[in-house]
Order: structure tokens, then sequence, then C-alpha cells
């Protein structure tokens, strides 16, 4: 099923931060992620729904999207810990959140939507100070 923009405008969430990636002189964005507080532990973030536009991927712009949401996360944020859950068979985005330095931590099941299927998830997690590149 295409991802429609109000698919996208649905998953924002109130106190949530939607942040896109949009390159000098460029007329739309090509990255947009959301930050969400978690709700049992001030200064946790959930970073959620990382995209990159598809004519712009395995370019190394996710990695540099991941780390500048980051970078906002802990300076901007006042975050102290920042975790996300992700397919464990979804190469690049493994690679990408890996490569800025988060970390694996445990595998976990999640049904999404209407769907009773449990599927399963690795979390990740990554704690300030940003790994130098
Ligand atoms: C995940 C995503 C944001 C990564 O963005 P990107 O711009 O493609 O990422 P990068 O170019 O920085 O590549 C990140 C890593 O993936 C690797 N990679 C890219 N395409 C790959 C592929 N098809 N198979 C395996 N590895 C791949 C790159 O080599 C790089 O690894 P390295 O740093 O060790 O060399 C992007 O692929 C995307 O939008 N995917 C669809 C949405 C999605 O799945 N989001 C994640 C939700 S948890």
């Amino acid at each position: 099923m295409p991802l429609t923009a109000e698919k996208v405008l649905g998953w924002r969430r109130p106190q949530g931060h939607v942040l896109q990636l949009t390159p000098d002189g460029a007329i739309a964005p090509i990255g947009y992620a959301e930050l969400n507080p978690m709700q049992r532990e001030r200064g946790h973030l959930w970073l959620g729904h990382v995209i990159v536009c598809p004519t712009e991927r395995g370019r190394g712009i996710g990695t540099v999207f991941v780390r500048m949401l980051l970078e906002y996360a802990f300076d901007q944020l006042a975050a102290h810990r920042v975790s996300l859950i992700v397919y464990p068979d979804n190469k690049p985005a493994v690679a990408c959140y890996q490569r800025v330095g988060f970390k694996p931590t445990r595998e976990e099941y999640h049904a999404f939507g209407a769907s009773k299927v449990e599927e399963r998830m690795l979390r990740l997690e990554i704690r300030p100070p940003l790994p130098k590149t």
C-alpha cells in the first residue's frame, strides 16, 4: 500500500516532535522522522518512522539524518536515552542506526494496527554522548 501524506500526518503525537530533512535549495523534504516522549521516563525518547525518500537511499543520507536527530534529542530536548524498534531483517535501517551508535538491547514481539500477529522486532538504544564519526 503506498504511503500517503494523510497517513504520515496521522502518525503525529501531541507531545511529539516531527522532524524533516530538507537540503539547501530543495523544494521538498527528503527525510522524515518523529521523536516522541516515553510516558514512564522523563528524558527517554522514542525515535519513530525514520524515512528517507526512496530515490535518495543508500547514499549515507539516512545516517547523517539520524545523527542530526540524535544531536537534537540530546542537545535541544535534553534526552538521556533514545530507543527504537526495527525489523531485524531491515538491513539498511539496522546498519544506519548502528553506524550512528545505537546498540541492540533485546528482541521484542509487537502486533501492529489491527493485526493480531506478533512480529519479532529488535530494540536498539543510545545514550549521550554521541560517538565521534
Ligand atoms: C532506513 C533508511 C532510513 C536508511 O536511510 P539510507 O539513506 O538508505 O541509509 P544510508 O545510505 O545511510 O545507509 C545506511 C547503511 O545501510 C547500508 N545499506 C544500504 N542499503 C542496503 C541494502 N539494500 N542492504 C544492506 N545494507 C544496505 C549502507 O551500506 C549503510 O551501511 P554502512 O554505514 O555500514 O555502510 C532508508 O533506507 C529508508 O527510508 N527505509 C525505508 C523506511 C524504513 O525502513 N525505516 C526504518 C524504520 S525502523
